[in-house]
């Protein structure tokens, strides 16, 4: 299984396993992460599993769509590493990824 390396906001570092099956959000919301919301259930509509990706996996990770760009312009924490995790899914290629959960807008 692919390993995911989560940094809450506090800063505490975890390494989760995440299949292959389930987006970045469904991962890290399953492994009990409670400040992640995720309100709209993956939908691409809340903007509410924002985290930032390590920049060594942008080229695994899918191109940003219209609709998150639109979410993601909508939070004043957006940098350049900024993604919705329900847009990723988890992959081989990503294993050894590390998100960190942006703070709360
Ligand atoms: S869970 Fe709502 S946009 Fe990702």
């Amino acid at each position: 299984m692919p390993e995911l390396n989560v940094i809450t906001r506090d800063g505490t570092r975890q390494t989760i396993e995440a299949s292959t099956d389930v987006s970045v959000m469904e991962a890290i919301r399953d492994a009990g992460f409670d400040e992640l919301l995720a309100l709209c259930g993956g939908c691409c509509s809340c903007a509410t599993c924002h985290v930032y990706v390590d920049p060594a996996f942008t080229a695994h990770l899918p191109p940003v769509t219209d609709d998150e760009h639109d979410l993601l312009d909508g939070s004043p924490h957006r940098n350049g590493d900024s993604r919705l995790s329900c847009q990723l899914l988890m992959t081989n290629a990503l294993s050894g990824l590390t998100v960190t959960i942006a703070p709360e807008d």
